[in-house]
């Protein structure tokens, strides 16, 4: 029996330096839970004079890969430096070395993660990622193990702590949108390059890792379909108040007929939803199982502590499948390799939602009869309109809630009256979602 297990760390960024913390400050914690100790052997790191805790020699650090790579005394790699490249090397050799892998690297799984998986099962290592989809949230580990007896039958997550800041800030505080954006930059909650948080990029990323693992289906990340916040006013949010809901970037996914459904889009949502009363940086995953029935995670998805208390949780993991003997107990794709199905995602022209508009139009007698003629003959049956202000002759905002429509059809219909003269500008349109 091994008397430790050692951990290489590559990367001591924010998610590295929240790991190196939590085994300093939990280690005696850690080996009571284990029965050995995690030892670091070796960190690689560009900058050499990071911080580092007290406990920790200054001479694991290296910029040498291999001295991580080709180590014997690392049984685990930790990559967390993200990105695509070097990332992807350094996991896939890691592995031809026949290293156990735990990263954090969502955007990498999204895009290469079923060659990874297939790598890990092939060399037959463990390969864990619960720090890739909502930091701190054990929603890796609850799909692959708590939930493992039920099919799932739908998801809802507000997995993007940035824009849910933003959109805390718009709705709390009336914020426009560029304004709550610099405040999450200052916060430093933003990725380096924000486009992937606010144009939902970070959060597709994420619902692909949560699809694979939930319906045991490759997932082609460019289909899932993607909208981010930016195209969200002020306005909008505060109609969808009138009508008792609230604006959240939700990624999507539901079991339809054998198809999948997976999108990320600004959603509207009942206020009294309980995906609905998660704000500011925090995530939730609202998951319906068929025998369990709905159930909500929640917690912290960023951050060097919560990060590195997912990233430490897996490297435990691995090293009790490595002391017992245990190594592929959990295939890293959740289903067995040979039993997992290729589902068809649905194009977002073939789903079926309700639908929020928000029309600008000349305040004028038969405008409203001409658009719901329009609707109507796209199938789409209305719910509620308000006609805000009033205008004679001038413009105002038509704000329309509908019934469950195609998509398909909602945006011939959109086209058709956006090119009517009494419609001045183009019509907001975001979907609503019941959450069931
Ligand atoms: N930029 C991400 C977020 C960090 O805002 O949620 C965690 O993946």
């Amino acid at each position: 029996m091994k008397d430790k297990i050692g951990v290489g760390i590559i990367g001591l960024g924010t998610v590295g330096s929240g790991v190196v913390d939590i085994l300093c400050r939990n280690g005696d914690l850690i080996k009571r839970r284990l029965g050995v100790p995690l030892k670091i052997a070796k960190i690689v790191e560009r900058d050499l004079n990071r911080p580092l805790p007290p406990e920790i020699s200054r001479e694991i650090m290296t910029r040498d890969i291999k001295e991580i790579t080709e180590n014997p005394d690392v049984d685990i790699v930790v990559e967390v430096i993200g990105g695509f490249e070097p990332a992807e090397s350094y996991i896939l050799n890691a592995i031809e070395n026949g290293k156990h892998v735990v990263t954090a690297n969502k955007a990498l799984l999204a895009v290469s993660g079923e060659e990874l998986y297939r790598a890990a099962s092939r060399r037959g290592v463990d390969l864990y990622f619960e720090g890739s989809v909502c930091g701190g949230i054990p929603i890796i580990k609850a799909i692959r193990e708590g939930l493992a007896a039920n099919r799932i039958e739908s998801m809802y997550g507000i997995v993007n702590g940035t824009s849910n800041f933003i959109i805390t800030k718009m709705t709390e505080e009336g914020k426009g949108f560029e304004d709550a954006l610099r405040e999450s930059q200052k916060l430093g909650y933003a990725e380096s390059d924000p486009t992937f948080d606010i144009e939902g990029i970070d959060a597709a990323h994420k619902l692909s890792i949560l699809v694979n693992i939930a319906f045991g289906t490759p997932v082609d990340f460019k289909e899932i379909y993607t909208e981010g916040i930016s195209g969200i006013s002020p306005l909008d949010i505060s109609y969808a108040k009138e009508f008792n809901y609230k604006v959240k970037l939700l990624a999507i996914a539901k079991m339809k007929a054998g198809s999948i459904e997976a999108r990320v889009h600004p959603t509207l949502i009942p206020n009294n939803h309980l995906i609905a009363t998660v704000d500011g940086v925090f995530n939730a995953v609202y998951i319906t199982g068929d025998a369990v029935g709905p159930t909500l995670f929640y917690g912290k998805g960023a951050g060097a502590l919560p990060a590195g208390s997912a990233v430490v949780a897996d490297i435990i993991d691995v090293a009790r499948n490595i002391l017992k003997g245990s190594i592929g107990r959990i295939p890293p794709a959740s289903f067995k390799e040979e039993n997992r199905m290729p589902l068809r995602i649905l194009s977002i022209d073939e789903i079926e939602s309700m639908y929020y508009f928000r029309f600008t139009v000349l305040d004028m007698p038969r405008v409203l009869s001409r658009i719901s003629g329009i609707l109507g003959e796209h199938e789409i049956s209305i719910a509620s309109v308000i006609q805000k202000g009033r205008k004679e002759g001038g413009n105002v905002p038509l704000v329309m809630m509908t019934h469950e429509a195609v998509e398909k059809n909602v945006r011939s219909a959109l086209q058709e009256i956006d090119r009517l003269p009494v419609v001045s500008e183009k019509t907001t349109m975001i979907r609503v979602e019941e959450g069931r």
